[in-house]
């Protein structure tokens, strides 16, 4: 992968990360539970049919220093039972209004640390999703976990609650990054790990996270770490860019004073790793994703049927509408997104009374559905054919000028740079330029004009 010092000057500026679209930071406050109840209800007659569903379980037993996710201490264990009630009871709440003839595809436990809580109440909350719904053929039941608190009997658990999907979190192999950054190494050796995790089903997929940026690593360092990962055969491995904010996140001032790796050093982990995995079987996902070319995300990718949530990237046979249960989570529907509170006091309160705890929304009018659309579109698939693309979201192909039209003076520059292939048929993101594919969806952004809103650089 080539980087341009002199692209890198002119596009490594704050975009959105376009996990959404529009991004979290433009929801509105004061979202109200009857906008909600509506928006359920009407999500029954919208695409994708399936069901997917989001649970956040925001404690920690350690809070890692660099964290952007919503996180919380442990609390006491009457207090997560408590909790886990409370998730329950807001799911009898959604659920009473879908349709029962819709089916799961997908069940995703994000946080905070899912596996910090006993592994009985994991098997308890699918019990109870799974004996409300049907589920299509191959659903993916899908858990995040911190490694340092998965041990053989808890992975017995998980197996009897019927996860399939595993994503692991271990940042860097380096224990001196690790203490640094407050965080505990894997307790059974990671190869070890994935082999258990695969013992019952040689299927189940298994994923490992990495940052670069934080304090310590070195290019080289960096490297042999994404070495070490390659060497365990893990299905995916994700390359997150470290994103510094310590105006929201305090704790990150403690690695900002030990000292962070400079730009130039970030760029050089991000094209290392890329290089290493590229060239031992794995094939780029979107911009920092990398699944082994036999790994269903790869396959989509090159059927150009990848799709994209606040959860990652899925093929389209794993599509749903997000259902999110818990602080913070983030439900995706067709045409809104909410947002519950982020307080654990208030969520419980809020859904022992019997109602919704939504705190922020955005309802999407038709021209936003479209952008968003096309958005998906270039952050997943990398290229927008212009009439086949109105031809699958079913406009009409004059009608789709309207959103492109806007675009093309930003087009034209990225093309001038050779970030993008462009012609009257449509656009392609060169594979060597990958680091700058939310640059090329921001061309489609009008919510970008004017708007004073902070975001994160591609690096
Ligand atoms: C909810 S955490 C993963 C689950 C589990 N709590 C753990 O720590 O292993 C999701 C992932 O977000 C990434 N992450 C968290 N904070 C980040 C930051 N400031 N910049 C980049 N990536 C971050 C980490 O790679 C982490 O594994
Ligand atoms: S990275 Fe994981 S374990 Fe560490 S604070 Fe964040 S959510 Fe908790």
């Amino acid at each position: 992968m080539i980087i341009s010092q002199t692209l890198l000057e002119k596009y490594n500026k704050p975009v959105p990360r376009y996990t959404s679209y529009p991004p979290a930071n433009f929801f509105k406050d004061n979202f109200s539970e009857k906008e909600y109840e509506m928006a359920i209800i009407n999500s029954n007659n919208q695409k994708p049919n399936n069901i997917s569903i989001y649970i956040h379980i925001p404690f920690c037993k350690k809070i890692c220093h660099y964290c952007g996710c919503n996180n919380s201490n442990m609390r006491k264990s009457s207090e997560i039972r408590t909790y886990v009630d409370a998730i329950i009871n807001e799911m009898k709440l959604c659920f009473s209004k879908l349709d029962k003839n819709r089916k799961i595809s997908q069940i995703h436990y994000g946080g905070g640390t899912p596996n910090a809580i006993e592994v009985d109440y994991l098997k308890e909350i699918n019990n109870f999703i799974l004996s409300s719904f049907n589920t299509i053929e191959n659903p993916e039941i899908a858990i995040e976990c911190n490694p340092s608190l998965l041990n053989e009997k808890y992975i017995e658990g998980l197996m009897e609650a019927k996860f399939n999907r595993f994503s692991i979190g271990i940042q860097d192999f380096r224990p001196d990054v690790l203490k640094i950054i407050n965080r505990d190494a894997s307790y059974i050796p990671v190869k070890e790990l994935i082999s258990l995790l695969k013992y019952t089903n040689p299927k189940h997929s298994v994923n490992l996270d990495f940052i670069y940026g934080l304090p310590l690593q070195s290019i080289d360092s960096f490297a042999k770490t994404i070495e070490k990962a390659v060497d365990t055969k893990a299905d995916r491995i994700v390359t997150f860019s470290y994103a510094h904010v310590p105006w929201v996140n305090k704790a990150q001032k403690i690695l900002e004073k030990i000292g962070l790796p400079s730009e130039q050093d970030k760029i050089n982990m991000f094209k290392s790793a890329h290089d290493i995995l590229t060239s031992n079987n794995y094939d780029t996902i979107g911009l920092d994703h990398y699944a082994l070319k036999t790994d269903s995300l790869s396959i989509a990718q090159k059927e150009k049927q990848l799709h994209r949530n606040f959860q990652g990237y899925c093929t389209r046979d794993t599509t749903g509408q997000v259902y999110a249960f818990g602080v913070s989570g983030i439900t995706q529907l067709e045409s809104a997104f909410i947002q519950n509170t982020k307080d654990i006091d208030e969520y419980i309160a809020t859904i022992n009374k019997k109602t919704f705890a939504c705190s922020k929304g955005y309802i999407l009018n038709n021209n936003e559905t479209i952008i968003r659309n096309i958005i998906d579109q270039i952050m997943c698939n990398r290229f927008l054919n212009y009439s086949e693309f109105a031809e699958l979201i079913n406009i009409d192909r004059n009608l789709l000028d309207n959103f492109i039209s806007p675009a093309i003076p930003q087009l034209r520059e990225l093309a001038k740079d050779g970030i993008i292939e462009m012609n009257d048929k449509g656009i392609k993101v060169y594979d060597e330029h990958l680091l700058f594919i939310r640059n090329v969806a921001a061309s489609f952004d009008p919510l970008l004009i004017n708007t004073n809103k902070t975001f994160s650089k591609p690096v």
